[in-house]
């Protein structure tokens, strides 16, 4: 296969795949934080919001479109203050959520409800524990809560409660960020409390947990070394959390709507380091882990502006912009070229919180472009990864995915002043179109508002040429595109 463009030439010989994109790259997370779970997610069953079970159709209908794989919660942070057995049963018991806003957390939404939610979804799970201040008796009764079948006291609570049949979980993670909110530890602390609370993570009857450690923040490679040292043949996965702050500064961020092209920049030369975070903890994972038998999970990624002005600070509440659907993009490519090892990543968060796909206000709802990205990528889930050589340019860039007899192609424009015209040279001749959408901004902070839900949405592609084996793409200034073709025979 060969992309031409600019005089820049991408070549791949046919069949060269080389690994599987993981769906679960395509994972979300769900906080409890500001609107996130409350009013994004959960209404309660007597809203006037239309709701199966409590959780609003309108974001369950959006959600499933872009097929959500795997859903992590309560946090975050949130995780470790998060004691299980005040949010189950017919008492709920109410806490102040410490990390966001200090506000009453009221426990409605919790274990039983968190299942509804992945069964309306049809999402795997993936809850985070609580190490940071839970017992190791109550993180394994959590587990015998939810997923064994038998007589024990956890399993007939759980039935008391009306769900007789166990659940299962795919995942957990093994606290959370225990480097700072998770309880401030130095790596050789919380590897020897990992080894001890994952002891008594149990397998019960055909459920199968994979394990997931804390991992590093951002580029603290010791922590990496030392965990994987002491307790990597404990573990199934690691995670990592980088999020993409414009100005690098956590004190003063930059704001998500009122930025100029050099901040567009920035951000997204910010977001690019993601590709040398991964490389980097998969060398030190390699030392420990040469077959590549534990996982990493970037189990946070995404934008994290200054909050949106005259909104609660607590409640990390922000817009987004085009910007946001090429740092959605840049990612998802830089997953899929170390899927190898990155088998899951959990974009924060999944509804009014950050990078968010969904922002609603009451009963109005809308699309970000993120959102947007996660729907034109969609096809990359659990493809196989089709390699590339050469490239688009500077501001350019592109992931080729292979899956049921056709090609998905996603082309990145990220520059702001010029065209890029693609070229695109398959392995055979082109047999059909399948999908060919984009979606560009009319400016650089081009978004979605209530008001105008659909300012950033997207559309079929202008121009676009199938010419044998070529196919011929323009990509305007600030724009993702999908081609998806089927080949002849
Ligand atoms: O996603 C918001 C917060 O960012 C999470 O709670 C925490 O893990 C991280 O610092």
């Amino acid at each position: 296969m060969t992309i031409l463009s600019q005089n820049l030439t991408i070549t791949v010989a046919p069949n060269a795949s080389t690994h599987r994109i993981d769906r679960r790259v395509y994972g979300q997370f769900a906080e409890h934080l500001g609107r996130c779970v409350y009013e994004g997610l959960w209404v309660g069953p007597d809203s006037e919001i239309p709701n199966k079970n409590g959780l609003r159709k309108d974001s369950i209908a959006a959600l499933r479109q872009i097929k959500v794989p795997v859903v992590r919660w309560p946090g975050g942070c949130f995780a470790d203050e998060y004691h299980w057995l005040k949010g189950v049963g017919p008492e709920r018991q109410p806490m102040v959520n410490n990390h966001w806003g200090g506000v009453i957390e009221p426990n409605v939404f919790g274990t039983h409800e968190y299942f509804e939610l992945l069964n309306q979804l049809d999402a795997e799970a993936y809850i985070n524990g609580n190490l940071g201040s839970g017992t190791v008796q109550e993180m394994t009764d959590w587990i015998e809560y939810m997923t064994l079948e038998s007589t024990s006291p956890m399993a007939e609570l759980r039935k008391s409660h009306g769900r007789v049949q166990p659940w299962k979980i795919e995942f957990f993670g093994v606290g959370n960020e225990n480097w700072g909110c998770g309880g401030n530890m130095p790596p050789e602390h919380y590897a020897s409390l990992y080894r001890q609370y994952q002891t008594y993570v149990r397998n019960y009857g055909d459920n199968h947990i994979q394990k997931i450690a804390c991992g590093p923040n951002a580029d603290d490679y010791n922590w990496t070394d030392v965990v994987m040292s002491s307790a990597g043949k404990y573990m199934d996965m690691l995670s990592l959390h980088y999020y993409t702050i414009p100005t690098g500064d956590f004190s003063a961020k930059g704001l998500a709507l009122d930025f100029d092209e050099q901040e567009w920049h920035d951000t997204l030369a910010q977001t690019r380091r993601m590709e040398e975070l991964i490389s980097r903890h998969s060398a030190i994972m390699d030392i420990h882990d040469p077959r590549k038998r534990v996982g990493l999970a970037v189990d946070e990624w995404g934008t994290w502006y200054d909050v949106e002005p005259g909104t609660n600070p607590g409640f990390l509440f922000q817009q987004n912009t085009i910007r946001d659907a090429l740092v959605a993009a840049i990612n998802l490519n830089i997953f899929h070229r170390h899927a190898d090892r990155v088998r899951m990543a959990n974009i924060a968060q999944m509804v009014n919180v950050l990078q968010a796909m969904l922002l609603t206000d009451g009963p109005a709802l809308i699309k970000t472009p993120t959102y947007h990205v996660f729907d034109l990528y969609s096809d990359h889930q659990d493809a196989d990864y089709v390699p590339t050589v050469g490239d688009l340019g500077e501001q350019g860039d592109c992931t080729v995915s292979h899956k049921d007899d056709a090609y998905t192609i996603s082309l990145v424009n990220a520059g702001l002043d010029h065209e890029i015209g693609a070229a695109v040279q398959l392995p055979g001749q082109i047999s059909e179109v399948l999908r060919a959408q984009g979606i560009t901004g009319a400016t650089h902070t081009s978004h979605n508002t209530f008001d105008a839900p659909d300012a950033v949405a997207p559309a079929d592609l202008d121009g676009l040429r199938v010419d044998g084996r070529h196919l011929r793409v323009t990509l305007p200034p600030r724009s993702v595109a999908t081609v998806r073709v089927s080949l002849v025979g």
